[in-house]
């Protein structure tokens, strides 16, 4: 047990609240109940998503890092708290498609469905009020916001994730379409995996269903108004509790 004050809050963000500590090398995070979609124009209160998410982002990340995954995770205390390293955030949003689906079929002539293989990575502008701006390699070069040799470390590491996460959730019977990872600096300058990893920031599909909607056991739920977010994130909980370790606890 590590003993720990929560003290000012540094951030709040859709789903999370970011707090300081009294520790210099722990910074507590809150996951919020609170759910949205399309920046946020769609909104609602689904009792029991934090927990959940928090829950299975811990499990996940106890997974990556006894894979060698570099993360900024410590441990959970209570059912939405998670204690991680501060890090300063890349401000991208790394999304690896192993299928495509959602805005990606939205943009170009590919049908949903299509295995991507290799699995295809895109980086957007983190900035809400910009929505999220796909970035080329031009304009991240025009940002200046990674050196070279830090944007292919960026890379490397999305790729370890992907192949990582799509043998986790083989053996969950789950189908790892797509996902969003955010990226952060640690205090010494390594390239770590920050945020979260949960049904809110995967697609995913259970193997155990051929229904093009029944098989959906991720926020796609709630933003084509599915019903049954909380059961398919119980189910996704169910699914990694049986091949993760068990969460470290903190307080
Ligand atoms: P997209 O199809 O909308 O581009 O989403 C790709 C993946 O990224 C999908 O698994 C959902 C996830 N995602 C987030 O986690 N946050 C976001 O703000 C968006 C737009 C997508
Ligand atoms: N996370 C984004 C939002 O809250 C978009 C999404 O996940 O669909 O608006």
């Amino acid at each position: 047990m590590t003993s720990y004050r929560v003290q000012q809050l540094l951030h709040e963000g859709k789903a999370k609240r970011v707090f300081a500590t009294d520790r210099d090398d722990l910074v507590a995070v809150e996951f919020k109940d609170d759910a949205t979609a399309f920046n946020a124009q769609k909104k609602a209160q689904l009792q029991g998503k934090g927990a959940l998410n928090c829950r299975i982002s811990a499990l996940i990340f106890e997974y990556l890092s006894a894979a060698g995954v570099p993360t900024h995770y410590l441990g959970v205390d209570g059912t939405n708290w998670m204690l991680v390293r501060p890090v300063q955030i890349v401000p991208i949003e790394v999304v690896v498609r192993n299928v495509a689906a959602g805005s990606l079929c939205r943009q170009l002539p590919i049908a949903a469905g299509t295995a991507l293989q290799p699995p295809l990575l895109d980086l957007y502008y983190k900035d809400d009020a910009l929505g999220d701006p796909l970035l080329t390699e031009a304009r991240l070069q025009r940002l200046a916001l990674l050196s070279p040799q830090q944007l292919k470390a960026l890379e490397q590491l999305a790729f370890q994730i992907n192949d990582e996460l799509r043998t986790l959730f083989e053996r969950c019977r789950l189908q790892l379409v797509d996902f969003k990872v955010e990226l952060g600096f640690t205090a010494t300058g390594e390239l770590v995996l920050a945020d979260e990893i949960s049904p809110d920031t995967c697609r995913l599909w259970d193997r155990g269903q051929s229904d093009p909607k029944g098989r959906i056991l991720d926020k796609d739920r709630f933003r084509q108004d599915l019903g049954g977010v909380i059961e398919a994130y119980g189910e996704v909980l169910k699914r990694v509790q049986g091949q993760c370790p068990k969460p470290r606890v903190y307080g």
